[in-house]
C-alpha cells in the first residue's frame, strides 16, 4: 500500500509491518523461556516512541547529544563522504531528529525513514516533509531485521544507509553482523553506511545514562508491560514489576529487566506464565563497542571502516563503513 499524505506531495508512507500474529507467537515464546525475554522493538508504540523522545533530553542520557554534536562538528566531511543525490535509508529512524543536520549539506535523491511504530514514524515524516519542501520523503513502516522489499521502489541512485543512535547496541552481535551484512548488500559496492556507536567506558557514566533520576527510562521498560496487554491481551500489572538497568562489564553491554516484586502469575495469550518474586524479564541489551571492537565487528560482515569522527571525550562514534569488495 502506497499512500499519498494528503496535501503534501512529496512524502508518501508504506506500510510493511509485520503480521502481528506472528509477533504474538514471538511473545509468547519469548515469556516461556528460562530466563523470559522480550524483544526491545516492542517498546516502540505511540507512548514507546515518545517517552525514548523524552530519553533523549534527560542530562544523563549522553549518546543523541553527543552524536548530534559530531554530525554537526563534521557535517561538511560527512556530506563529501557520503555524496550528494542518494537514496538516504535511515532504518530506525525514529523523530528523524539527525538526518536534519545533515539534510541541507547532503541534498539526497530521496530520503527513506524506516520505523517499526507506524503512527509516529507517519506524523514524524510529514513534519520533516513540511520543514524541507524540497526533499522527496519515502517511509516505510517494516521491521529492518525482516525485509527490506521496499527497495525495488525507490530510484537507482546510490545507496547509503544511515543508522545514527546506536541502534546497532540493540542487537546481538550475531544479529548485529547479520543486520551489517544486510545493509552492506542494501548498500553495494557504491553506496555505503553512516553508522552510530556508543563506546564501552566506565559503568558508572552508563549506569546513570539508563538509570535517569526523572523515571523516565523506567517508564520507557515499564510500557512494554502495556503494549503486551494490549496485543496478548494479557494483564501484566505495571506496578508489581520494577525498572533494573545495570551494565555487564564482561559482555559490554546494558541489560535492561523487569523484575517481578512479588510471586504472581500472568494471563498472556490465553496461558498462564508464573514469576518468583526477583525472577525478571530480560527487555533489552545496549551492547557498548570500542572502536576496535566495532572496527572487528564490520570486518566480520564484509565491512571496511573508512572514517570515523569521535567527540573529545570518546563518549561516542561515528564510521563511515564500505563494502570491503
Ligand atoms: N534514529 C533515531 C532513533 C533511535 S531509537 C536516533 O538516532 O535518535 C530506535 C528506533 O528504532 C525507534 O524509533 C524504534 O521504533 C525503531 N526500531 C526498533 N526496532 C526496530 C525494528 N526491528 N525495525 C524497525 N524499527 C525499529
Ligand atoms: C534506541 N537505543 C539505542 C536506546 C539505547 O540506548 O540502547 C534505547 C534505550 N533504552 C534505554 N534508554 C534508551
Amino acid at each position: 500500500m502506497n499512500k499519498s499524505l494528503g496535501s503534501i506531495s512529496r512524502v508518501s508512507f508504506r506500510d510493511e509491518h509485520p503480521d502481528l500474529g506472528d509477533g504474538r507467537a514471538e511473545i509468547l515464546a519469548g515469556l516461556q523461556l528460562s530466563q523470559k525475554s522480550v524483544n526491545p522493538k516492542w517498546f516502540y508504540d505511540q507512548r514507546g516512541s515518545e517517552l525514548f523522545d523524552k530519553i533523549t533530553r534527560l542530562p544523563e542520557y549522553y549518546p543523541t547529544r553527543t552524536e548530534s554534536m559530531i554530525l554537526k562538528q563534521n557535517r561538511e566531511s560527512i556530506a563529501r563522504i557520503c555524496g550528494d543525490e542518494s537514496v538516504f535509508i535511515e532504518p530506525g529512524s525514529g523523530s528523524s531528529e539527525k538526518v536534519r543536520i545533515l539534510l541541507d549539506a547532503l541534498r539526497p535523491a530521496v530520503y527513506v525513514p524506516v520505523d517499526i511504530s507506524a503512527d509516529f514514524l507517519r506524523l514524524s515524516a510529514e513534519t520533516l516533509g513540511e520543514e524541507y519542501p524540497w526533499l522527496d520523503v519515502f517511509a516505510v513502516c517494516a521491521d529492518f531485521n525482516a525485509g527490506w522489499n521496499f527497495l525495488n521502489e525507490l530510484p537507482s541512485a546510490r545507496r547509503v544507509v544511515f543508522y545514527p543512535g546506536s541502534t546497532i547496541g540493540n542487537l546481538d552481535p550475531t544479529l548485529a553482523q547479520t543486520f551489517l551484512r544486510t545493509v552492506a548488500t542494501v548498500a553495494g559496492s557504491e553506496g555505503g553506511i553512516l553508522i552510530g556507536v556508543d563506546t564501552h567506558k566506565s559503568s558508572d557514566r552508563l549506569h546513570a545514562a539508563y538509570n535517569d533520576s526523572a523515571g523516565v527510562t523506567a517508564e520507557f521498560n515499564l510500557n512494554v508491560l502495556r503494549r503486551l496487554n494490549a496485543l496478548l491481551n494479557a494483564n501484566f500489572d505495571e506496578s508489581a514489576f520494577s525498572h533494573r538497568a545495570f551494565y555487564n562489564e564482561d559482555l559490554r553491554r546494558i541489560e535492561m529487566h523487569l523484575v517481578s516484586d512479588v510471586d504472581q502469575q500472568v494471563s498472556c495469550g490465553g496461558m498462564t506464565i508464573d514469576f518468583v518474586g526477583g525472577e525478571t524479564i530480560h527487555t533489552e541489551c545496549s551492547y557498548k563497542y570500542s572502536p576496535a571492537d566495532f572496527t572487528a565487528l564490520a570486518k566480520s560482515a564484509g565491512l571496511d571502516v573508512i572514517e570515523s569522527w569521535q567527540d573529545e571525550e570518546a563518549l561516542f562514534s561515528v564510521h563511515y563503513l564500505r563494502s570491503a569488495g
